[in-house]
């Protein structure tokens, strides 16, 4: 059997760091994607890359995807290991247009066409959780579900409402006088990984003392003692409300109000939770100055990467216009 099987990478328009305490994000597939093609046969999965360092070659029976060289190949194992020995090998090729590293979701894009091709069968969700867990095992980082969702669910022309604790994905049509654009701060992310699992833990020590986040007020987080765990936690609270509030304007067509709240988003990650960085405050300040951008923020984990902007048709003659589209799919003849 021959696979063709294709998984997009994503833009996050609003609600960073809110879905790993089950919160609201706002998320698009976007035209970027990575391919894996390949004959599916054998007992093994091996893919040549033409972006990384070296074949992934791993056995059916991966026992400890963490421990595999090269580090892109761990989340090949991770997918291997999650779908529970897969009934065939594979032999093929990754090539992917998703900037590796950027904060648009390559890893996920990676793990969900892996699973396609090796034979997943099931829903969105449950490739997308089968994918966050492979996730969680390839890199020990704590994620939470937002990207393998986008990838997952991905719908053309729309950006999509997501309600991380029940799991369910509003189609939010975008309109058609309005450009996403995504510009890379040149800024590689750095440490991201060490930070993220830290944002978690903090996360749950709010949580500790509130309750669930998603259902906190930012009075119930008024009330806890400890200053740094405070911040994290008004930075969710507020951020949930915004996403909510964004949806609502882009409904209503009122892109100003949209970019305004991109912009408060951005400000929170920067001053509450600590994700950004001197460069991506300048590049979102750069591009917020110039005429026909509703608003910019950093998209996705932060510490470097990408910027998201919501501009009018050609307000900027940088960074690339990205489109929503349909999510992972696969083909076998
Ligand atoms: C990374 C994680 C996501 C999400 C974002 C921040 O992309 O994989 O689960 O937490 O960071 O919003």
């Amino acid at each position: 059997v021959t696979v063709v099987a294709r998984a997009p990478g994503r833009v996050n328009l609003i609600g960073d760091h809110t879905d790993y305490t089950g919160g609201l994000v706002l998320p698009m597939a976007i035209d970027r994607e990575t391919v894996v093609t390949g004959e599916r046969g054998g007992d093994r999965v091996v893919l040549r890359s033409t972006y990384a360092d070296g074949p992934a070659d791993v056995a059916l029976d991966v026992k400890d995807p963490r421990s595999v060289t090269p580090a892109w190949a761990r989340y090949v194992a991770g997918v291997v290991h999650q779908l529970g020995r897969p009934a065939t090998g594979l032999r093929g090729e990754v090539t992917s247009t998703v900037p590796v590293g950027s904060g648009l979701s390559s890893s996920a894009a990676l793990e969900l066409a892996v699973a396609l091709a090796l034979g997943f069968r099931g829903s969105p969700l449950e490739l997308a959780q089968l994918c966050q867990r492979a996730e969680h095992l390839a890199t020990g980082v704590p994620c939470g579900i937002m990207d393998q969702l986008s990838s997952a669910a991905g719908l053309a022309g729309h950006a999509m409402l997501i309600d991380c604790h029940d799991l369910t994905v509003r189609p939010v049509p975008l309109p058609d006088d309005v450009e996403v654009v995504v510009v890379h701060s040149g800024q590689p992310r750095a440490l991201a990984d060490s930070a993220y699992a830290e944002r978690v833990a903090q996360c749950a020590a709010a949580e500790a003392v509130v309750g669930p986040l998603r259902l906190a007020s930012l009075d119930d987080v008024a009330t806890i003692a400890d200053a740094l765990v405070r911040r994290r936690a008004a930075h969710v609270v507020a951020e949930n409300d915004r996403v909510r509030r964004f949806a609502a304007a882009v409904a209503d067509g009122d892109l100003v109000a949209a970019g305004r709240l991109m912009v408060q988003s951005h400000e929170s990650l920067r001053d509450l939770y600590d994700v950004s960085t001197d460069v991506l405050d300048a590049l979102v300040a750069r591009l917020c100055s110039t005429k026909g951008v509703f608003g910019a923020r950093l998209t996705g984990a932060g510490f470097g990467g990408c910027v998201v902007a919501l501009t009018e048709p050609s307000a900027l003659d940088e960074g690339w216009v990205v489109h929503a589209v349909a999510g992972a799919s696969v083909v076998e003849t």
